[in-house]
């Protein structure tokens, strides 16, 4: 899947290689139906948008679609609904070579769906999201992985408890299996890192942070937290983090900044395409880029740059499709 858009970007676009365990991302897949209009409108008017598309949405299930086209092999977690649009969300999946074996389906529950507005003007996106009755994924479930087909594991921020009790179930398959997988990403001698995105502006995400290796702050959460600005998060962040835990914040325009392990911080501007198109999904980009970095031992540093690279790259077209 490596292809022009990315070709001058080294390190990334390389076929997936066996020797790479699966990057899994737990979270969710959505059906994003998107509407995009010249500029965003007026409430209570009547106006006609320029394109409609489907498309395959939900943090964890963008991650997978970036981490696929960088070249790493990946999994997807969550649960998907039988009812409405599986055909078209499990299609997309495959199209991508992303792996869904471990999914749970639920038959009777209506797939969660998010109405998206998009501006040409702006590239800016509205998103309307509604997940009415598909059950999140549990402890029970996740259970069943296999963990040594693993190198990372990703979790989106929500469904907080049950994410916890993941957590655990991966730091106790830790604790047996260090030496046998360092794989030198400068994250301590850890056989599965685990990173989680929070992003959402909701008080139980706080309960997150002291769990993960590496921790990607969107900036909603950073300013529900009170911050108005990368440096202030990394140093709040870091109050309940763990220790030696690496803090990334992506902020938009601004680009990212980063606070390694032995506190060390770095940063990346943000890279402007020639015009901005469509920001859906530059969060998942950039986190899922960034992830592709660590994964295969590059520096933080390089690491946030690529996340910006890559966000850079996907904001200046339409949807996801073509940076392979
Ligand atoms: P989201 O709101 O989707 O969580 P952000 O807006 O914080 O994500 O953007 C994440 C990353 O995407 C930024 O760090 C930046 O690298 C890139 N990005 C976002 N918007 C732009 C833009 N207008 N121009 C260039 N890069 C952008
Ligand atoms: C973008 C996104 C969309 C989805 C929404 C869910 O970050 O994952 O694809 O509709 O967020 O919150």
């Amino acid at each position: 899947v490596c292809g022009s858009v990315l070709s001058h970007i080294p390190g990334v676009g390389s076929s997936a290689s066996p020797e790479h365990g699966k990057v899994l991302c737990v979270g969710l897949a959505c059906l994003d139906s998107i509407h995009v209009v010249k500029t965003f409108p007026v409430e209570d008017t009547d106006v006609r948008c320029v394109s409609v598309r489907l498309q395959r949405g939900g943090n964890a299930s963008n991650n997978c679609t970036v981490l696929s086209q960088l070249g790493a092999p990946c999994e997807f977690l969550g649960t998907l609904s039988k009812k409405q649009y599986l055909s078209v969300v499990v299609d997309d999946f495959k199209a991508y070579n992303i792996c869904i074996n471990n999914c749970i389906y639920y038959e009777a529950c209506d797939a969660p769906m998010s109405v998206v507005i998009i501006s040409q003007t702006t590239g800016s996106r509205t998103i309307i999201h509604s997940n009415k009755n598909l059950p999140e994924l549990t402890l029970d479930d996740f259970k069943k992985l296999d963990m040594s087909q693993y190198s990372w594991i990703h979790f989106e921020g929500r469904n907080v408890e049950e994410v916890v009790s993941m957590i655990e179930l991966v730091e106790f398959w830790n604790e047996n299996h260090i030496s046998e997988h360092d794989r030198g990403h400068g994250l301590g001698h850890k056989a599965l890192p685990i990173s989680i995105e929070i992003e959402k502006p909701r008080a139980e995400m706080q309960d997150l942070i002291p769990w993960a290796d590496v921790l990607f702050i969107g900036k909603d959460f950073a300013e529900f937290c009170g911050c108005t600005n990368m440096s202030e998060t990394l140093k709040k962040i870091a109050q309940d983090a763990k220790p030696n835990a690496t803090i990334i914040s992506a902020w938009g325009e601004q680009g990212a900044m980063a606070r390694g392990h032995d506190g060390t911080v770095v940063q990346s501007p943000a890279f402007c395409p020639h015009k901005v198109l469509d920001t859906l999904g530059a969060g998942d980009t950039f986190c899922g880029a960034a992830i592709f970095g660590l994964s295969r031992g590059k520096s933080l540093q390089d690491s946030i740059i690529l996340g910006c690279q890559i966000a850079g790259i996907k904001v200046g077209m339409d949807g996801f499709a073509g940076l392979d």
